[in-house]
């Protein structure tokens, strides 16, 4: 696992070659924790107490297999509306333009309801027809049952055109193993 560094522009794109993992959902759902999780380092990518602190594309390669992105968070109130431009196209010249992306891992937090920036990243997803998997984070947070309903209310909804739909937990580690199976499906020879 290595970083290979940050992008505030495009031209800061690392060159690409390994297929490509990106992170994707509102500030703070926990997509620095996730990352963490599945690669098993500790706060390799930054976790931040503050929302909204992740302000580029954070790229790590992960063996010689992939590489993961971290892409900056939308939905923080407290941003100003420049940047927050300035964050959108930022993230949509990655997401139209890199050819290596085999796969989005979508967050949306377990226990509300989709924001309408999950909706609108949604039907983007949908538009430019990249795929994804959406992963329910911070279920630890629920009881058994009702991380299973909200699962379920995703697969009807918001990820009704989603590869799968994945419960995670960065804390118990829950789901990392499954969202692990559908990445590698995704990346792996044969995609
Ligand atoms: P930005 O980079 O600001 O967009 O945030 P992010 O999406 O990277 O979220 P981050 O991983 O920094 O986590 C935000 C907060 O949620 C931190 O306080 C984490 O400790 C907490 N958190 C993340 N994942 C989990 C989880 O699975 N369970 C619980 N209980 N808390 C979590
Ligand atoms: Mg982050």
């Amino acid at each position: 696992m290595a970083f290979l560094g940050s992008a505030a522009s495009p031209e800061q794109f690392p060159a690409g070659g390994l297929p490509e993992v990106a992170f994707l959902g509102r500030s703070n759902v926990g997509k620095s924790s996730l990352l963490n999780a599945l690669v098993g380092v500790k706060n390799l990518a930054r976790v931040s107490a503050q929302p909204g602190r992740t302000r580029l594309l954070n790229f790590f390669r992960v063996g010689s297999d992939m590489v993961l992105a971290d892409l900056p968070g939308y939905g923080y109130a407290k941003v100003p509306e420049a940047m927050r431009r300035g964050w959108e196209k930022l993230v949509t010249s990655y997401l139209v333009g890199r050819g290596p992306l085999a796969l989005c891992v979508f967050l949306v937090d377990a226990r509300h309801p989709p924001t309408e920036g999950d909706e609108t990243l949604r039907s983007y997803l949908d538009h430019q027809g990249l795929p994804y998997v959406v992963a329910a984070t911070k279920v630890d947070k629920l009881g058994r049952g009702e991380a299973a309903r909200r699962r379920e209310g995703l697969v009807r909804g918001l990820g009704r055109s989603a590869r799968s739909v994945v419960a995670v937990s960065s804390v118990t580690r829950t789901g990392i193993d499954e969202l692990w199976s559908t990445i590698r499906a995704a990346v792996g020879p044969g995609r």
